[in-house]
């Protein structure tokens, strides 16, 4: 089950931000004994040099790349960049990026590609907006970003992706926004399987997990347990080691009580 923190542009210090790890550290290893959680902290890509160290309790991503390996582009971090820390996973086509920097299909495409050539796992980002949600349109605006997203990626390379539901009204910087209620939930992993089988099979769709994210929080965390979900995408709750340990604790716990 995979847990993946995203820092986005918090803290606003390295203080800060060392203070926070050092808190989810400290509380990983008695939370987290049996192994089970995949836990993955996303820092802004300028403390990673402080921050993204090798170790047996959680792994880094980074929140974005550019989508070609190397050249002249103003203000972007290149993967090769974020390969000489600790990293082995990359946020791709989070809502935010589409939503202020007009981040296309294409670019979200050529990042994954990027990413599964230099050995680095895309938690490629889909969902629908308010708008599209209020209009019916969620089950074709979810087939076309998978589409669209996972064009000239392989069978063999697909299986490496995780799968993130975020539906955008739901992430909490939002206006007005409120946690997804369970069942929409269910119904949007439904149609990303569908989508995902009709691509490649129902081997390898199997083998790809979906988590979701948009307002989880340490009080909402098990109404999203089960199902097709595989694990969280954690925006602001992930702010607070407490919160976000408290995500992880429960969530396992349900885990193991359901297998027993
Ligand atoms: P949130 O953010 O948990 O604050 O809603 C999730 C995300 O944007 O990935």
């Amino acid at each position: 089950m995979y847990f993946i923190a995203n820092w986005k542009m918090n803290p606003v210090s390295l203080k800060e931000a060392k203070n926070l790890l050092k808190n989810i550290k400290t509380r990983i290893s008695k939370v987290n004994k049996s192994k089970i959680a995949k836990i993955i902290v996303c820092p802004p890509a300028i403390y990673l040099p402080k921050l993204a160290t090798k170790n047996k309790l959680l792994d880094y991503g980074v929140q974005n790349i550019a989508w070609i390996q190397q050249g002249a582009i103003t203000g972007e971090i290149s993967i090769l960049m974020a390969k000489e820390f600790a990293i082995k996973y990359c946020i791709v086509g989070h809502s935010e990026r589409k939503q202020f920097l007009c981040e296309s299909d294409r670019y979200i495409n050529e990042k994954i590609k990027l990413c599964l050539k230099n050995n680095i796992i895309p938690i490629f980002c889909i969902g629908e907006n308010l708008e599209q949600k209020e209009s019916g349109q969620t089950g074709k605006v979810l087939k076309e970003q998978i589409f669209q997203g996972l064009q000239n990626v392989d069978q063999r390379q697909v299986k490496k992706i995780i799968i993130a539901y975020e539906p955008v009204w739901a992430i909490s910087s939002q206006q007005n926004s409120q946690p997804s209620n369970p069942d929409s939930v269910l119904e949007a992993t439904i149609i990303i399987k569908k989508a995902l089988l009709n691509l490649y099979g129902r081997e390898t769709s199997g083998q790809i997990p979906i988590i979701y994210g948009g307002s989880v929080n340490k009080d909402n965390v098990l109404d999203y347990i089960g199902g097709n979900i595989e694990g969280f995408l954690i925006g602001s709750a992930s702010l607070n080691a407490y919160d976000f340990i408290s995500i992880i604790e429960k969530s396992l716990i349900k885990l193991i009580q359901g297998d027993k």
